[in-house]
């Protein structure tokens, strides 16, 4: 892929890792192009990308990836060199809650996306998977690209679904198209229904914080900055076809995780709660980042405690941004941004 010049769409750039990979390529790539995609749901939030904003190298289309005629007119306007899609449904107790929504968007939206690439003579098509597709591990072993994939949530079957139809669309057409599959990741404008943002949301206000089942589920945990990083070398030297696994190397259960988050923050051990278990909940996630790691150089560089402790610290210190999401003030970013711009 050329490195210069570069026109990339970003579905689903207004959510958590979305936009700090707009964020990222914009400060690490001076020429490129990038077009964000979202239909802004619960997740999508305008006011993470507020400092971008004004930025001439940047564009943002209020538009659903299952909307096929959508896409297909945004994609011929914008000519992209590349899509990388992040657009999903991704947090897994809200499948449970509402499968269908999640087939919708992640599979059907997947594909229409796949399909105005096809048509359209994309150069490059990333899906952002995840490790959730291989399923769950036991107290050994690691995930590597071949393992079976087991989803166990609806949230993990939708995305294994997506998977499965871009390695199709490879297969059929010859769409270069690559997958990558992430572990946990934690950083800045993650929406507060996730762990790690929840759990300090709640402790900030000295509110007890319910921990599932026995609290020893592991997670690999990894910045989201490190993400950014792997996504970008996949986008310029991966090899289509394949499926490259990314993870942290810190292997954490989700006392430990708590713990650090009531340390960091001087709050007593007595507000870690125990509570019933999320149903099919995985064990552990670990993740072989070998083929990563030996054919694109990629290494995370953000050490596990110092990156937690920047990320509590930008939440206590950005605490407006999270105010306004839980009293859904944040929804109405959109039509201050669509007053200044103008355009959808
Ligand atoms: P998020 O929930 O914070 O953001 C999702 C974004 O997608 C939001 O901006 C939302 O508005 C947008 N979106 C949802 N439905 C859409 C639709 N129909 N059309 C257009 N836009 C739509 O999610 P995230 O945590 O940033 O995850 C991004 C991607 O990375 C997902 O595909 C997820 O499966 C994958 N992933 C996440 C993690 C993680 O730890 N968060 C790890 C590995 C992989
Ligand atoms: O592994 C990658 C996946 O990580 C992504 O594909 C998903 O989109 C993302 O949401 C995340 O899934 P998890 O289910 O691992 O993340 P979550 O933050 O919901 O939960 C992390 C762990 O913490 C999990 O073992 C459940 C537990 N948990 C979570 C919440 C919200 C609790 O114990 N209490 C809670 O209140």
């Amino acid at each position: 892929m050329k490195e210069n010049g570069l026109r990339v769409l970003v579905a689903g750039g207004a959510g958590f890792i979305g936009s700090n990979f707009i964020r990222y390529l914009l400060g690490a790539r001076g020429d490129w192009k990038i077009v964000n995609v979202d239909k802004l749901t619960y997740a999508g939030n305008l006011a993470n990308l507020e400092d971008v904003e004004g930025d001439d190298r940047y564009r943002f289309h209020r538009a659903d990836i299952c909307d096929a005629e959508r896409i297909d007119a945004i994609v011929k306007e914008e000519e992209p060199d590349a899509i990388v899609n992040f657009a999903a449904e991704t947090h897994v107790d809200r499948s449970i809650d509402d499968p269908a929504l999640f087939l919708r968007t992640n599979i059907l939206g997947t594909q229409v996306l796949l399909e105005a690439a096809r048509k359209n003579g994309v150069a490059r098509f990333l899906q952002i998977s995840t490790d959730e597709v291989y399923g769950s591990l036991g107290p050994s072993g690691q995930f590597s690209e071949g393992s079976p994939l087991r989803p166990n949530s609806p949230y993990a079957a939708s995305k294994t679904g997506a998977d499965l139809l871009v390695r199709a669309y490879y297969k059929t057409y010859g769409l270069p198209a690559i997958i990558t599959r992430c572990s946990n990741n934690y950083g800045p404008y993650q929406f507060p229904e996730k762990i790690i943002p929840f759990f300090v949301t709640l402790l900030q206000g000295n509110k007890p914080v319910p921990v599932y089942g026995d609290g020893m589920n592991v997670r690999d945990w990894i910045h989201v900055d490190d993400h950014s990083r792997a996504v970008e070398a996949v986008l310029l030297r991966g090899r289509p076809g394949e499926v490259y696994n990314v993870g942290g190397g810190n292997e954490r259960t989700n006392i430990e995780i708590t713990k650090l988050l009531l340390a960091a923050m001087g709050k007593p051990e007595s507000l870690l709660k125990f509570v019933p278990d999320r149903p099919g909940h995985d064990r552990r996630y670990a993740i072989d980042d070998a083929k990563i790691r030996g054919e694109l150089g990629v290494v995370p560089r953000v050490p596990f405690e110092e990156g937690i402790r920047a990320t509590v610290r930008w939440y206590l210190e950005n605490e407006p941004w999270w105010r306004a999401v839980q009293s859904g003030e944040y929804r109405s970013f959109y039509d201050r941004w669509y007053s200044r711009k103008g355009r959808a």
